[in-house]
């Protein structure tokens, strides 16, 4: 080999194999085999000579190229193994560390609320429906027994739609119209869902929830009421449960009535909280459906979810339920 490639390759070998780095090493590779490089200037070159001197030193500078591959090739090579062991020495993972776990979900309360009012009703008997948020006029007031211009209605104002004839339920009970006009008594339900009315305190919130209960049958009386509301409350809070029946308006039952709850408040001492809204279906209301009261009777209750759910899990504001902190919510699960 030429005297001259011979220093240049062992030169050129002796800075491949000092180069720091990769980009050290990519601008030997440049230099020496880039498109200008060193030793393609020499390929290029090959051109220009008579066929002879092409043949030895075309050979040479061959191997002087491959050579440089090689080497430059091999300190790469070395140069990667090199980082690599410098990251795994610098990033290291204590596998002994506990894992970080994945988050569960869960039902909210109000949720729970509901299944655990509606699972205990139907052990009673009842089935579980459900009606439409958007209501109209007839399902929500008339078919209830609360006409226009009832001043009844004064107690549940709602959100109309623009079109003026429908509206946002105030209440559950429009399922009972619902399902008396779609089926033949008997009839035991239980229609858990959300009700809107224009309020907004630490116990009423525009949007809320409720339960009713309808039981249609013949020779439903008071006292089935009485029983299966009693039975209902002292399942729900798992202890004997003192309620109270005060008589109470609504224009779809009579006699209607309020039921209070008798409650040890460590802070205010014996009270009795309302806890829903019941009576014996009215029967203009089995009229409006075409069922005969002189045939059958029923009951119905309605009660709200929200405030079930403050007394079981002692929540003192019920706004609390819809802001969604994941720390208020967590503590349900
Ligand atoms: N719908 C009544 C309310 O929302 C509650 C109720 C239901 C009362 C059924 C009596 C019978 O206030």
């Amino acid at each position: 080999m030429s005297p001259n490639l011979d220093e240049l390759l062992s030169a050129a070998q002796a800075d491949i194999a000092a180069a720091a780095d990769a980009r050290a090493l990519d601008a030997l590779r440049v230099d020496l085999l880039g498109k200008k490089g060193r030793v393609t200037e020499m390929l290029k070159s090959l051109g220009g000579m008579v066929p002879d001197e092409r043949k030895v030193f075309g050979e040479q500078v061959n191997r002087v190229r491959d050579a440089l591959n090689a080497a430059l090739d091999a300190r790469g090579n070395t140069l990667a193994g090199v980082a690599l062991q410098a990251r795994l020495a610098s990033e290291t993972i204590d596998v002994t560390l506990p894992g970080r776990g994945i988050g569960v979900g869960g039902l909210h309360p109000i949720t729970r609320t509901i299944q655990r009012i509606s699972g205990l009703f139907n052990e009673l008997g009842f089935e579980t429906v459900e009606g439409p948020e958007i209501e109209d006029d007839f399902h929500n007031f008339q078919a209830l027994n609360i006409p226009e211009s009832h001043p009844a209605r004064a107690m549940q104002d709602t959100f109309y739609l623009k079109d003026g004839a429908r509206l946002l339920r105030t209440h559950t009970s429009p399922v009972q119209i619902r399902t008396m006009l779609a089926r033949k008594a008997p009839i035991r339900i239980i229609c858990p869902g959300r009700v809107y009315r224009v309020d907004y305190d630490r116990t009423h919130s525009p949007m809320f929830h409720q339960i009713e209960g309808l039981y249609i049958a013949e020779k439903v009386s008071l006292a089935d009421l009485k029983y299966d509301i009693t039975t209902f409350l002292s399942r729900f809070f798992e202890r004997d449960v003192e309620a109270l029946f005060r008589p109470s308006y609504f224009p779809f039952v009579e006699p209607g009535a309020d039921v209070h709850i008798k409650w040890e408040d460590p802070e205010k001492g014996t009270r009795w909280l309302e806890v829903m809204g019941c009576g014996m279906v009215h029967p203009n209301v089995l009229k409006a459906v075409g069922i005969d009261p002189e045939q059958f009777s029923g009951y119905a209750f309605g009660m709200g979810v929200e405030r079930m759910a403050m007394l079981r899990y002692g929540v003192s504001d019920l706004r609390d339920f819809f802001t969604n902190d994941l720390r208020f919510l967590a503590q349900f699960q």
